[in-house]
């Protein structure tokens, strides 16, 4: 993978790597609700919501010398190269200020998750995954009217075999690690949003209340560290 990651790596200014972001991957099939419940936890949880297809996409409007490349990539539905991806990712994270990211439709493929990691050194803190039966994903995006050059049958079916054949095993991947926080999406929003609560708000307890004083401490007894720094003032 040597060249694709070099790149990258030499063009990664070294600030987001320090900063150690925490980072949810949100998988699951085209059409499943990603960025719908990916607007929910933004409102919720404070995190920045980074889409990839949306990135890629914004990068065809802005014309960029890859534009015609990704389009294309697109129409077919197929997976844009790494490299494209992880510079659009990294450089969004960069500039947002935030530290927390949902980062939805990525990684779609083994590649994208091994450079992913190789370049960024971030492992997520869990995966959520949206599981939903291609016949509803089918028709949510069939009446999905945002005017989407893939949301046509012919380039639908294309995504899906992409979905079974390369995104998939990385889903398994993480699952094997642990990581994996599957929810049914085929119910309505509301309801899946619920499942997706109680996923996120324990996790996001952790992250903002205690991660400064756990860091100096290096204790995981979170209530009397935490008291034991109100007493003192910090
Ligand atoms: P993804 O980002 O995973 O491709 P979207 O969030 O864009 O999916 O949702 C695809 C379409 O389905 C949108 O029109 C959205 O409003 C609709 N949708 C999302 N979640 C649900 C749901 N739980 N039930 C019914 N329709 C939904
Ligand atoms: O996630 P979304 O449905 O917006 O993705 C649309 C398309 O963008 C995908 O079908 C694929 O062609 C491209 N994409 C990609 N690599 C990613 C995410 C999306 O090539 N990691
Ligand atoms: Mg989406």
């Amino acid at each position: 993978m040597g060249s694709i990651v070099e790149s990258a790596k030499q063009d990664a200014n070294g600030s987001l790597a320090e900063k150690k972001p925490t980072v949810v991957f949100v998988l699951g099939g085209p059409g499943c609700g990603k960025g719908t419940q990916c607007a929910n936890i933004v409102e919720h949880f404070g995190y920045t919501h980074l889409s990839a297809g949306d990135l890629l996409r914004a990068e065809i409007k802005s014309g960029s010398e890859n534009g015609t490349m990704i389009q294309n990539m697109i129409k077919e539905g197929k997976i844009v190269p790494s490299e494209v991806t992880i510079k659009l990712l990294q450089k969004a994270m960069e500039e947002s200020g935030n530290d927390k990211f949902l980062i939805d439709g990525f990684p779609r493929n083994e590649e994208n998750r091994a450079a992913f990691e190789e370049v960024t050194k971030i492992e997520p803190a869990f995966v959520l995954f949206f599981d939903c039966a291609e016949e509803e994903m089918e028709r949510r995006l069939l009446s999905r009217n945002q005017g989407r050059e893939d949301d046509n049958i012919e380039t639908i079916r294309k995504r899906f075999k992409v979905f079974l054949e390369s995104s998939l095993p990385v889903v398994e991947y993480y699952d094997s690690k642990g990581k994996v926080r599957k929810i049914d999406a085929a119910r309505p929003i509301g309801e899946v949003f619920e499942s997706v609560k109680a996923i996120v708000a324990p996790q996001n307890e952790k992250v903002k209340g205690y991660g400064r004083v756990l860091s100096l401490e290096e204790s995981e007894d979170c209530d009397i560290v935490h008291l034991r720094s109100m007493f003192e003032g910090k």
